[in-house]
């Protein structure tokens, strides 16, 4: 079991789906946690379930970079050091067909999933090298945007893609100072962002669910923990040699080819 006692963890995107189910991992494991997003009701509802004063939480923007500066500069002066920085927070962003993609929604997905990023990321380094101890940094990318090509997804997958870049070239950067960047890379996972009817209802929820699992090889939907899980172990000490990596989380989903598709009956 990891041990996370006296480390604090910043987690982007904290009062979501993922980041919530992994503040909750590091919370159990001993963290103290520092959560941001632009939700401040969904912070406020994770941080009373969590029940703990081991949690502070910043509500606003990570594409601004003030924000993310408060939030660190709150987060050592409440807990007296930055260990751990999951740069999760993100949007899916609509989707078009390439030809017609409005440019000002190409605009806002970089900003939301690639500006904000770069900001965390830049700034959890400064104070890690500040403090000169080290850290892990996670950034969230994804199976279907940063690793295969999603229909209609010209702003969520280059931006997919492009933290993947961004993290191998932080890993490199950093690593003189004992900061390790991986990025994980989730498939579909079982939250409201990633399965198309969820936010409308149950039934469609569930049919949708079903048809996914149908479609990745281990036969099942991701699930936030499973996202957690991998987030805490690139964080932990078992983790030590891991950097510049992408750590793909979908169940097989992308090992789907033309030639072992679910039509082709090797499913
Ligand atoms: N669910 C999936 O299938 C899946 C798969 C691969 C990758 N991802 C990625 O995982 C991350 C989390 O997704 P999720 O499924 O938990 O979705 P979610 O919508 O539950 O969580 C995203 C959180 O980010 C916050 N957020 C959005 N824009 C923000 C901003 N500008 N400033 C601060 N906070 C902001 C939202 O308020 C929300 O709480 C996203 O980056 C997403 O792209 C999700």
């Amino acid at each position: 079991m990891q041990d996370f006692a006296g480390k604090t963890v910043l987690i982007t995107g904290g009062g979501g789906a993922i980041g919530s189910a992994t503040a909750r991992i590091f919370h159990e494991r001993g963290a103290n946690l520092a959560l941001v997003d632009l939700n401040g009701a969904a912070l406020e509802a994770v941080r009373s379930d969590l029940g703990s004063d081991r949690v502070t939480t910043f509500a606003g923007d990570v594409s601004d970079p003030d924000i993310i500066e408060h939030a660190i500069a709150g987060t050592v002066s409440r807990f007296g050091s930055l260990d751990v920085v999951f740069s999760n927070a993100g949007i899916s962003g609509e989707v078009h067909s390439f030809e017609t993609f409005p440019l000002d929604e190409w605009d806002h997905i970089v900003r939301i999933n690639l500006r904000s990023m770069f900001i965390t990321v830049k700034a959890a380094a400064r104070e890690m090298v500040r403090a000169g101890k080290g850290g892990a940094i996670v950034t969230m990318s994804s199976s279907m945007g940063g690793w295969d090509v999603l229909a209609g997804g010209a702003g969520y997958g280059a931006t997919k893609y492009a933290v993947t870049g961004l993290t191998k070239t932080a890993a490199f950067d950093l690593a003189k100072y004992g900061i390790r960047v991986n990025a994980v890379c989730p498939g579909v996972t079982e939250t409201t962002l990633g399965v198309p009817g969820m936010r409308e209802g149950a039934d469609q929820a569930q049919s949708a669910v079903q048809q996914f699992a149908k479609r990745i090889p281990l036969k099942r939907i991701g699930q936030v923990d499973d996202v957690g899980e991998v987030v805490a172990f690139l964080a932990s000490d078992a983790a030590r040699h891991v950097n510049g990596a992408a750590w793909l989380i979908d169940g097989g989903q992308t090992l789907q080819s033309f030639a072992n598709g679910p039509e082709s009956g090797e499913y």
